[in-house]
């Protein structure tokens, strides 16, 4: 039907006869000419009608905001002092001639450029209309060319993208299963996938080499601001390659996209260890843009009175820890109790602080409701190991290690946003030397998932498993985790040791993934990948601060989709298909 897009138009199709089809943005009556503003995927065109052409100037007279029109007419320059700088098409427009209507349409539940004056669950409820905001368009758009580019590279690299399914046997990657009913396995149920690993490791061993696949996951757990219950993974896996290789084929194929889409050069990603991470950041996904960092002062806390900060001094499983804010002084009373606020989201009990204002007067200089439980020595020894300067203040953290960590190295990112000190706009990082596992209250589970191999022996594994290391690498962007993998254990009985070790009965792995462990008997070849989480890379590309903002049809903070309205009941006549009783809800 079409001859040009909208937004194509430009000075060069001055006198050329076109025919656009698109909707109408806005119908503007400027005394004797209707001006239609038409929209389509690639921008917006004015269409100005005539009265001495009746029957099109009727038409578009009653066009209102959506209709669907085909419009056939003729470009011109605008008139003097009509031209917009502002619209890319703004040096022309066109000379309706002809107009059908190809559609009518209600009037919209908001007009799109004004969709911030409804909620999130109006736009969601209409995602259709949501969409058609130039804004959607250029991110779906975004996203498009970014799996464009990422499937050229990996087919460039020899990779093969190859599906795998999603009715599934659960797989343990930490998080809830989706689970799916069987209807001819009475009392069975399928799981859908949280990631395809175990499939892309049994396809390293069926010899493909280097596997890819844009997968879609699906995980039960709390949602975030960067997390959905369905997301798409870029899922990588190759035999034969070791961590070096992996992170180079990797790093080098983020690299190149954001040259590509975004002519930002990244450079060489840094390399962190966990502990130093965790240590220096607080987070096994440091941001490092900004440069403040954690530094422990439990040995100087240790022999003091006050008990807030002796007691986690001298427990080995907490921590002491302070954060310096250059120029953090400022702050009133109501920020400070703010950042206490927010820190007990974290869990911490307080938020004790320091504010230097005049340093060379040694305690007197200072400022603090806690020095005098510190008294002057230990506070001037904090001042010292700190490098603190005038200007600054100091925030404490007590308790154990897990709660301080976190509730500080959130704070630092916070407090590091709020005072606009990023010292750059991209700080990639590889975070490597991740611990195999971690306790927790159920035991010990893998800090990754249980098919990672381990630096050490297994013998080694087993005489000391909460000291080793795995050969695990997670790739971090501006304190976001863009992606993780790992080298495989790809050794029968490493594997079952490791799972011996998780606490997995001999039955239990049996049962859940005997497959595996039968595969690693019939010749698996050393193997290991890594997934990016597709949606937070296009979040984190197109400074996009929710993770919905990126995906075409998302689901809500509760994990429902507003415009289909799912999950929903289901007929008495299918539950009984699938022998399912629903238990009556109190
Ligand atoms: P992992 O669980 O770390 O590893 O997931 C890989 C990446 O997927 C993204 N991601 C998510 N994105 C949106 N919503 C979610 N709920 C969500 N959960 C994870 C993250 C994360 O870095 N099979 C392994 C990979 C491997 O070992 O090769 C895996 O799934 O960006
Ligand atoms: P309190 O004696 O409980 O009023 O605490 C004195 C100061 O220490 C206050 O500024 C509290 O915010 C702070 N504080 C209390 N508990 C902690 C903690 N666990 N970590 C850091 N600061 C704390």
């Amino acid at each position: 039907m079409r001859s040009h897009y909208c937004g194509d138009l430009r000075k060069e199709h001055i006198g050329e006869d076109i025919t656009l089809c698109g909707w109408v943005h806005r119908r503007r009556d400027h005394g004797g000419v209707i001006f239609l503003d038409v929209r389509d995927r690639e921008g917006l065109a004015q269409v100005v009608f005539d009265p001495d052409r009746e029957e099109s100037f009727a038409l578009a007279d009653s066009c209102r905001n959506e209709f669907v029109v085909e419009i056939k007419g003729t470009v011109r320059n605008r008139p003097e002092g009509t031209v917009n700088p502002e619209m890319p098409t703004g040096e022309i427009e066109v000379l309706g001639k002809e107009l059908v209507i190809l559609n009518k349409a209600e009037t919209p539940p908001f007009q799109l450029d004004e969709h911030q004056n409804v909620g999130e669950e109006v736009r969601l409820r209409h995602r259709y209309i949501d969409l058609r905001r130039p804004e959607m368009q250029e991110k779906m758009r975004f996203r498009s060319k970014v799996t464009n580019a990422i499937r050229n590279y990996l087919d460039d690299n020899g990779f093969l993208d190859i599906e795998t399914p999603i009715l599934n046997r659960a797989t343990p990657e930490g998080a809830r299963d989706y689970l799916v009913p069987s209807r001819v396995h009475e009392g069975q149920f399928f799981a859908l996938p949280q990631s395809p690993q175990l499939f892309k490791q049994l396809l390293m061993v069926s010899g493909f080499d280097r596997y890819y696949q844009i997968a879609k996951c699906f995980r039960d757990e709390d949602l975030r601001a960067d997390r959905q219950p369905e997301f798409t993974q870029i899922d990588i896996e190759t035999s034969f390659m070791d961590e070096e290789g992996i992170m180079a084929l990797t790093e080098n194929m983020i690299r190149k996209l954001f040259l590509e889409m975004k002519d930002v050069d990244l450079g060489d990603f840094p390399r962190m260890p966990y502990s130093e991470a965790m240590q220096r950041y607080g987070s096994d996904k440091p941001d490092l843009r900004y440069p403040m960092e954690l530094v422990d002062v439990a040995d100087l806390m240790a022999e003091i009175e006050f008990k807030v900060f002796a007691g986690p001094a001298n427990d080995p499983k907490s921590r002491v820890t302070a954060l310096k804010v250059p120029g953090g002084a400022q702050l009133t009373r109501k920020n400070i109790d703010d950042y206490t606020k927010f820190v007990s989201i974290y869990g911490a009990k307080g938020l004790a602080w320091i504010k230097v204002n005049e340093i060379e007067n040694g305690v007197n200089g200072l400022q603090s409701p806690i020095i005098k439980f510190l008294g002057d020595d230990v506070t001037m020894a904090i001042m010292e190991r700190l490098g603190a300067e005038n200007g600054d203040i100091v925030f404490f953290g007590a308790d154990k290690a897990k709660i301080v960590s976190e509730a500080l190295g959130a704070l630092r990112i916070k407090v590091g946003e709020d005072l606009n000190m990023a010292q750059c706009e991209w700080a990639p990082l590889w975070v490597v030397d991740f611990p195999m596992f971690e306790e927790t209250d159920a035991g010990l589970t893998a800090l990754h998932h249980p098919f990672t191999a381990p630096s050490c022996t297994a013998d080694e594994l087993k005489a000391n498993p909460l000291e080793a290391l795995s050969r695990a690498y997670d790739m971090v962007l501006n304190g976001c985790e863009l992606g993780g993998g790992s080298v495989r254990i790809h050794d029968q009985e490493m594997q079952a040791k490791v799972l011996e070790i998780l606490g997995i009965s001999d039955e239990e792995a049996e049962d859940k993934f005997g497959f595996l462990l039968n595969a690693l008997q019939f010749g698996a070849p050393p193997h290991g990948g890594l997934a990016f989480g597709l949606d937070r890379l296009i979040m984190l590309m197109t400074g996009t601060e929710s993770i919905r903002e990126v995906i075409a049809f998302p689901k809500t903070q509760s994990a429902s989709c507003m415009m289909t309205e799912a999950p929903g009941e289901v007929s008495a006549a299918q539950l009984r298909e699938l022998n399912i009783k629903l238990r009556k809800t109190p």
